[in-house]
């Protein structure tokens, strides 16, 4: 409301400005003692009639054309200033009537329109082009929880997951166990100290580093500051493992997560800006400005790696598929994380361990006959599709409920889930795996 009365006041104030004056001058020229005091009434009447016709106007625009659609109540608003017109110009009192129910009519009729379900049309979004260079740093810490939670305010939401897909592995709050994943909170305090302390991490610099890759890029060099780590941590999560993280069997020298500037996941730079922006600002610290923390990924992203900015794009959006069903079954798998959690026989890099080895053809029929079985499948592909979609329905014992995220019904075309549901059918125990088409 206060928005309001500010809008209407910018908009207004030159109309207030020349009625105001009108009624005192009415007020000043009046004679006698009785038309000074009907002078004052409708003074009264006419500055609250000049205001709700400014309400009117700066309201009108705002019924149209965003979200709010409340255009009857403008036009009721013009009728209600209509009729008090008519009390101060009494010689035009008809005409401004007429007008007025007029108005009234017309609200009537667009309040029934907006009864009715609203159709989309006439005004489509315009083309949304972020740039994340010139917005402040709050700006830039929301688009960062977009692309990391799909949207602002998710952080806290069970299963939200943006395009980032951090959320699959991480937790991001503290008392929030994540085993996949460390659990980023208090990330940007510990980045510069215990991290970059770590004799593991500084030990020897580059040449001298013990994990499955020594640099970034050749010539990269390792992080000097808290930044720097992050942004390293991001593009090269190989550079460096947290202890117990590691893939299993390589003595945490590997990570098991995925270089977040390529494929699937393919942040840009400025997107990553944002990201890290909303990693520090969420825990109340100060972020790098965007240039310094863009720097902090060109040293360890070679040019000819960097993802394109998106600008047809809006970043981050909830919507956004992880895959639409055009790519083979193995590519479907890695894009939905599927491999980070699961063994897929004939899948390579599906070596997760996080849930159940995905032989589904020899699996589905010993869950369909469990007592515990409570969901509607009667075959194979119908399970398989039940527990992409709901997995909860049934939990795999002995897995805790929870864990596999609820969102593939959402972010996977149907074209990739059919994909994913004829693939794991021909899954067998002790067959050799099926031939990727
Ligand atoms: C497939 C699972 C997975 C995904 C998806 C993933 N991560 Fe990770 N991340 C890990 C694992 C496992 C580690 C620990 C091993 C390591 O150091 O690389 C890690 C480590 C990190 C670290 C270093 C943490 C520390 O305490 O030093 C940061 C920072 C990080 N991830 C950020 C992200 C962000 C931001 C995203 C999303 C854009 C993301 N991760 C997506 C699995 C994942
Ligand atoms: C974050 C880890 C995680 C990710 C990512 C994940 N899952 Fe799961 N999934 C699990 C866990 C844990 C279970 C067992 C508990 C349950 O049934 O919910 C499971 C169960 C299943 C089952 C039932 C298996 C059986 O033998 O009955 C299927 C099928 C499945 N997942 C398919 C997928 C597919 C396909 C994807 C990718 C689109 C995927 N999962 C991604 C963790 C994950």
């Amino acid at each position: 409301m206060g928005e309001l009365v500010k809008e209407a006041l910018t908009i207004g104030w030159p109309l207030f400005a020349l009625l105001a004056s009108l009624f005192v001058y009415s007020l000043v020229s009046a004679k006698d003692g009785a038309a000074k005091k009907s002078g004052v009434f409708k003074v009264f009447i006419g500055t609250i009639g000049a205001f709700l016709l400014m309400v009117a106007i700066a309201h009108y625009k705002g019924s149209f054309y965003e979200a709010n659609r409340m255009l009857p109540v403008s036009l009721v608003l013009i009728t209600a200033t209509c009729f008090m017109m008519g009390v101060y110009f009494p010689s035009q009192a008809a005409l401004l009537k007429i007008g007025g129910f007029m108005f009234l009519v017309a609200a009537g009729l667009s309040g029934y329109g907006n009864w009715l379900p609203q159709v989309e049309g006439g005004f489509p979004p315009a083309e949304v082009k972020l740039d994340f260079q010139s917005m402040s740093s709050q700006q830039l810490a929301d688009e960062g929880e977009k692309i990391i939670f799909g949207g602002i305010g998710k952080n806290k939401e069970q299963g939200a997951v943006g395009k980032g897909q951090c959320p699959l592995c991480h937790a991001f709050h503290a008392g929030m166990l994540g085993e996949r994943a460390p659990n980023l909170v208090g990330l940007p305090a510990r980045a510069g100290k215990e991290r970059l302390e770590d004799p593991k991490y500084s030990k020897g610099k580059a040449a001298g580093r013990d994990y499955a890759q020594k640099e970034a890029f050749p010539g990269a060099g390792t992080a000097e500051n808290g930044q720097e780590y992050i942004a390293e941590s991001h593009a090269c999560p190989s550079c460096y493992v947290v202890a117990g993280y590691g893939v299993k069997g390589t003595n945490d020298k590997e990570s098991p997560m995925p270089a977040i500037h390529k494929p699937p996941i393919s942040l840009s730079l400025e997107e990553l800006a944002a990201v890290d922006t909303w990693l520090y600002l969420r825990e109340g610290i100060d972020a790098p400005s965007y240039e310094e923390i863009v720097k902090s990924y060109e040293k360890f992203v070679p040019e000819a790696d960097r993802p394109k900015k998106q600008e047809d794009k809006p970043a981050g959006g909830g919507g956004d598929l992880m895959a639409d069903g055009t790519e083979t079954v193995d590519v479907i798998f890695q894009k939905a994380q599927c491999v980070a959690c699961h063994t897929i026989p004939g899948i390579s890099g599906a070596k997760g361990t996080i849930g159940p080895v995905l032989e589904e053809g020899t699996n589905a029929l010993l869950r369909m006959k469990d007592k515990d079985y409570k969901g509607s499948a009667r075959t194979v592909p119908d399970y398989i599709m039940e527990s992409i979609v709901s997995p909860s329905v049934y939990v795999v014992k002995p897995f805790p409920d929870n864990t596999m995220p609820k969102i593939f019904g959402q972010k996977l075309s149907a074209g990739a889930i059919k994909k994913i549901v004829d693939y794991l059918s021909q899954v067998k125990t002790g067959s050799p795996p099926p031939k990727i088409s």
